[in-house]
């Protein structure tokens, strides 16, 4: 076997497969597929301090290898989420990574606040698409990506910050040295494109908000080239993810540069994809003589 074990912001996980927040809940239902204490880690549902019921449905839709939602971070708030779902993932051993969300720059300051050395990291989620106020309205200009990174490190004296980017802006570079100027330990990408998906019977979008977020094996390539970007615009590590369905897939992240990949959209369409992916990670290394899988990240030579 390979040495799958990555260390990032001097947080250990026993491998790089980490469950993509909003598609793996809180674990729970994906246990009852498998023991998910084989997972690297756990990205949370955007978490706020009040409970969120989201937006209207529907708000889940179809499209060529993809899917589209506008979820609305629906969530039980954050207290629920440290009385109920925090102790079933600790009696997991995953990193947990508590992925937090909020209306106003403030909010994200309290969420932090709460979450301080409580979350194994946080993970700052300024790109959600499918909200009016905070999500992505934070995450598209640097000067705002560099204030809500900088009030979010002011909370967090005893946890890792990793700051979650959106693939909808000007400059990948540009975003991720703002999150590492504001004092980010760690960042990733990408979360969802904006889209837009019509019923052509009654000239309406399917969902109800009109769009919502893209992901799946179709954004692949692009999000392929948005971590290679961030991770050579910065020196904190980086965490890639963007239809990863496979250990092929997970290998070229972290090939571009990330330390660490999610998976998310492949959990609905293969409810056992992440351990797949941990065992086929190890098989490739090993077919390839390679002991360690620190060994693959950024060794991608440019043509
Ligand atoms: C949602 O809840 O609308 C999706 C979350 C996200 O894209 O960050």
């Amino acid at each position: 076997m390979a040495n799958l074990q990555v260390e990032i912001c001097g947080v250990k996980f026993k491998n790089p497969v980490i469950a993509a927040s909003g598609t793996f809940g809180f674990g729970r239902e994906y246990n009852l597929l498998y023991d998910i204490s084989v997972l690297g880690g756990v990205s949370t549902k955007g978490t706020t301090i009040e409970p969120r019921p989201g937006n209207p449905v529907p708000r889940i839709a179809e499209g060529s290898s993809v899917i589209l939602n506008s979820v609305g971070l629906q969530n039980p708030g954050v207290e629920h989420f440290i009385k109920e779902d925090l102790p079933f993932l600790k009696s997991k051993g995953v990193v947990i990574i508590a992925n937090v969300a909020g209306k106003t720059l403030e909010d994200y300051g309290n969420i932090c606040a709460r979450l301080n050395g409580i979350a194994d990291m946080i993970e700052l989620n300024i790109s959600c698409p499918n909200v009016h106020a905070g999500g992505m309205a934070l995450g598209i200009k640097p000067q705002n990506i560099y204030e809500v990174t900088k009030l979010a490190k002011a909370n967090l004296t005893k946890t890792p910050l990793i700051v979650k980017l959106s693939p909808n802006v000007e400059s990948i570079p540009s975003n991720a040295r703002a999150a590492e100027e504001g004092g980010a330990d760690c960042i990733s990408l990408i979360n969802t494109f904006t889209g837009m998906v019509i019923d052509i019977e009654r000239r309406k979008p399917i969902l109800a908000n009109n769009t919502g977020g893209v992901s799946g094996a179709g954004i692949k390539p692009i999000a392929l080239r948005m971590v290679y970007e961030a991770a050579h615009a910065v020196k904190i590590p980086v965490i890639g993810m963007g239809g990863i369905t496979c250990a092929e897939d997970a290998i070229e992240f972290m090939m571009a540069g990330a330390r660490a990949v999610q998976v998310g959209t492949a959990n609905f369409t293969n409810g056992n994809s992440m351990p797949e992916i941990i065992s086929g990670m190890d098989r490739w290394l090993n077919n390839h003589g390679i002991k360690d899988v620190n060994q693959i990240v950024d060794v991608l030579t440019l043509n």
